[in-house]
């Protein structure tokens, strides 16, 4: 069931996840978006949508323009400029003040990543698995991993600190209409590039579509503890790269080339039990979810 008539906060509401998250929230309830707004058309679509846009930015600590007081926050917010002293003061500190500021809410629910596992190949990760630096591999997110675990960390000294009911989501793959990793694969399909995978092959991840993830966040909210209830977000299903890719070459009717290489991450297959047991599973299924997000975005490419 999803929100009506509560006020909630959305940090990093122009970013991929949280933007059409904050749209649809705004429907029903009073939201508050914050972020940089970097883009303006995104600000200015927000607005359109009927969210109050609050520009913050976490790198400087000062989140004063937050309400204090409010029924939820939803932190969506990542800093990916690729610089070490910028992103982990965002990420840290950031996120510090974020729990400070909002000491006077009724739960936080602070989005992860699965990035913040060891690469182990085929391992399958529980909450309480080795974390590492799983994106460094790829040099424009050198920062991305480190900071995702750094930032966990502030979380639960916040939730602690300030008695705030937190749930850590660990978010896989997330895609939709707005886009995503599958969307950047459609789009390298429809210029013809070789899609990378990692010669660990298959590169298994769960991709999970934004419809789901609207819906299970008050499940994740309801969740929270203090000192942080750290759960695994993904699609039921695990699905390969190669799978994923495959499907979209052939509702496309595209050639499909592959180039395995040890430059790209490598699979994150993770144990969903904790999920369905407090959340429930997903309910859409991969191909369907592919095939409308292909139609959204790219209707020309389909077959027929
Ligand atoms: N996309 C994925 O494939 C994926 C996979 C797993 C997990 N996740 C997680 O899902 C969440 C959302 O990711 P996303 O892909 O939607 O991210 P995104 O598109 O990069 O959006 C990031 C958001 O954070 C804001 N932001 C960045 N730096 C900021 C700063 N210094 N102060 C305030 N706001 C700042 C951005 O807005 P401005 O630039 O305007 O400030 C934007 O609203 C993150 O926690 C991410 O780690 C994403």
């Amino acid at each position: 069931m999803s929100y009506q008539g509560k006020t909630i906060v959305v940090v990093g509401a122009t970013g991929q996840v949280a933007q059409p998250i904050a749209t649809k929230l705004a429907e029903h309830n009073t939201v508050i978006g914050a972020a940089r707004f970097k883009d303006a058309a995104k600000r200015a679509a927000l607005e359109a949508a009927g969210v109050r846009c609050v520009e913050i930015d976490l790198a400087s600590g000062d989140l004063s323009q937050l309400p204090r007081e409010s029924d939820v926050v939803l932190n969506f917010a990542v800093a990916k400029s690729n610089d070490w002293i910028l992103d982990m003061d965002a990420a840290v500190g950031g996120t510090s003040a974020l729990m400070e500021q909002v000491q006077g809410t009724g739960a936080v629910l602070h989005c992860s990543s699965t990035a913040v596992y060891k690469p182990m190949g085929h391992h399958v990760f529980a909450e309480d698995g080795p974390l590492g630096d799983n994106h460094g591999v790829w040099e424009f997110l050198r920062t991305y991993s480190t900071a995702k675990i750094a930032a966990e960390a502030a979380a639960r000294y916040g939730s602690r600190r300030y008695n705030l009911p937190t749930t850590i989501a660990r978010l896989s793959v997330p895609y939709g209409n707005g886009g995503g990793w599958p969307a950047i694969h459609l789009e390298m399909l429809r210029n013809g590039s070789a899609i990378p995978v990692h010669v660990d092959a298959p590169s298994v991840y769960h991709p999970i579509h934004d419809d789901d993830i609207f819906a299970m966040i008050p499940g994740l909210v309801a969740a929270a503890s203090i000192g942080a209830t750290t759960i695994n977000w993904g699609g039921k299903d695990p699905v390969s790269v190669e799978e994923w890719v495959g499907y979209l070459a052939e509702l496309c009717g595209r050639e499909l080339t592959f180039a395995p290489t040890t430059q790209t991450i490598d699979s994150v297959m993770v144990d969903l039990t904790k999920l369905h047991t407090l959340v429930g599973p997903t309910t859409v299924d991969w191909r369907e979810g592919m095939a409308a997000m292909v139609a959204a975005r790219r209707p020309e490419m389909l077959k027929g």
